[in-house]
């Protein structure tokens, strides 16, 4: 696998023997096989039947991790990665939610954990990316409080599955974006609006990061548990006062408000007036119940973001500067590729003292592939991981709390509404046929992670 155009400069060694490296997906994004087996509807499975997924893509079979997984795993062995993160299906699990178990969902699971286990690969399992059962979601889904039960149900069929297999555990993926997106800007599954929504379906996954901590822990006192966050590095578009304030304001909503809410710190209202809503939703314990004193947390980094004022956006005055209009070098998601993020937000989520670890459990780019005479050399992906893992080595010198990193993600897949056309994957997909090909940056990721 040896490739002299892919030779690492810096290795892996440089982090010392400690550190975790791994790779990223997430069922849903993968797995295909969606009313197989057993399996209930979830949010996205209506979401794709609705056509609300770009050119009307649909997820339902996706790479089709569910028949390849073994393929797959074998490929991660193979490159010699140690550390797989992916995620579990709660409507595979509990096809209404609640209630019936199905049996063969956590076959399913068995055998995947098991071919990890035989492989000599750690699992690493996200209870919550996405993938909400949709007879939750005509109950209200993330905006009805008695999610803090189901989601307690859920956690512990699975703990209790797992747990003699699985030591590693996260909690949720990105709360802002699957509430923010889904609840509040309609883009992502369920596709609802407006700020109560929002601000309903925020601070129940607020507390259910707690909830699922502590559920794990009763369980198996020794898990390893963390929980995982969007964040990006936010630079004023100048030094306006206006824009400045924009970008604390955003600062405040994607870096602060869930990592604070469950340090016990309460949400970021003064920065942003529009969150001390939230409080009509908070019952008298809560501030108390928030608080989850997790072993890590996950950050997961691609870009960062310039933002200045707007009048427009509504309740944050702030928008987003598109990477092309700035006319900066950006990935095929329009993402700037600035490797001085990953550093950045180290640096800051590593000063709170309740953070007790860091993993930067996502890191990767979209890019154009092509397929030349059997060869993808994807030399911007290559160049991405390079100098994102240059800074995520300037951090590991200044901060022991750093521990490992995981590339999002090992194989191309369904990128939510994006459908197929935005490609992370360290390994190429042909829709069509299934068939797997190694890109040069996962020979890349190979040789660095070789001693
Ligand atoms: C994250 C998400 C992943 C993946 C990635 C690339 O926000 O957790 O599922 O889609 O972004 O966009």
């Amino acid at each position: 696998m040896e490739n002299t155009e892919t030779q690492p400069k810096l290795r892996s060694s440089a982090f010392g023997k400690d550190f975790i490296w791994g790779v990223s997906t997430s069922a849903l994004q993968t797995e295909g096989a969606h009313n197989i087996d057993g399996k209930g509807p979830n949010i996205w499975d209506e979401f794709a039947d609705l056509g609300k997924i770009k050119n009307k893509e649909t997820h339902f079979d996706a790479s089709n991790f569910y028949e390849k997984f073994e393929e797959d795993i074998s490929l991660i062995k193979a490159l010699g990665i140690p550390n797989f993160r992916f995620s579990l299906s709660w409507a595979r699990i509990l096809p209404d939610g609640t209630g019936k178990i199905n049996e063969a969902g956590i076959a399913y699971y068995h055998k995947v954990i098991d071919t990890c286990i035989a492989y000599g690969i750690e699992p690493w399992v996200t209870l919550y990316h996405w993938d909400l059962p949709l007879l939750l979601e005509r109950k209200g889904g993330w905006t009805n409080r008695e999610i803090l039960i189901w989601f307690e149900e859920y956690v512990s069929v699975c703990v209790r599955a797992f747990g003699s297999k699985v030591k590693h555990w996260m909690v949720l993926n990105e709360p802002l974006v699957f509430t923010g997106a889904g609840y509040f800007a309609g883009l992502h599954a369920p596709g609802k609006r407006g700020l109560k929504n929002f601000l309903a379906a925020a601070h129940h996954a607020s507390l259910c990061m707690g909830i699922g901590l502590r559920t794990i822990k009763a369980i198996d006192p020794s898990a390893n548990v963390g929980t995982t966050f969007n964040c990006f590095q936010v630079s004023a578009y100048n030094q306006n006062k206006v824009n400045i304030n924009a970008a604390t304001r955003i600062d405040a909503l994607v870096n602060r408000m869930f990592i604070e809410a469950v340090l016990g710190l309460g949400y970021p209202t003064s920065e942003i007036k529009a969150l001390r809503k939230i409080e009509n939703y908070m019952l008298p314990g809560d501030t108390e119940m928030l608080k989850a004193d997790f072993d890590f947390i996950g950050l997961q980094v691609y870009t960062r973001e310039v933002v200045r004022h707007s009048w427009y956006t509504p309740y944050l005055h702030a928008r987003l500067v598109p990477a092309s209009r700035r006319k900066v070098y950006h990935t095929k998601m329009d993402w700037e590729v600035y490797p001085n993020s990953i550093y950045e937000t180290i640096k800051k989520f590593s000063a709170y003292e309740g953070v007790k670890k860091i993993f930067i459990t996502e890191n990767g780019a979209s890019f154009h592939d092509e397929i030349v005479a059997g060869e993808i050399n994807d030399t911007q992906r290559i160049h991405y991981l390079e100098k994102h893992i240059a800074e995520l080595h300037r951090a590991y010198k200044q901060t022991d709390k750093i521990a490992g990193y995981f590339v999002w993600s090992l194989t191309d897949n369904f990128e939510w509404a994006e459908g197929y056309e935005q490609r992370f994957g360290l390994i190429h997909i042909d829709y069509k046929t299934k068939k797997r090909s190694i890109k040069n940056s996962a020979k890349w990721y190979s040789s660095f992670l070789k001693e």
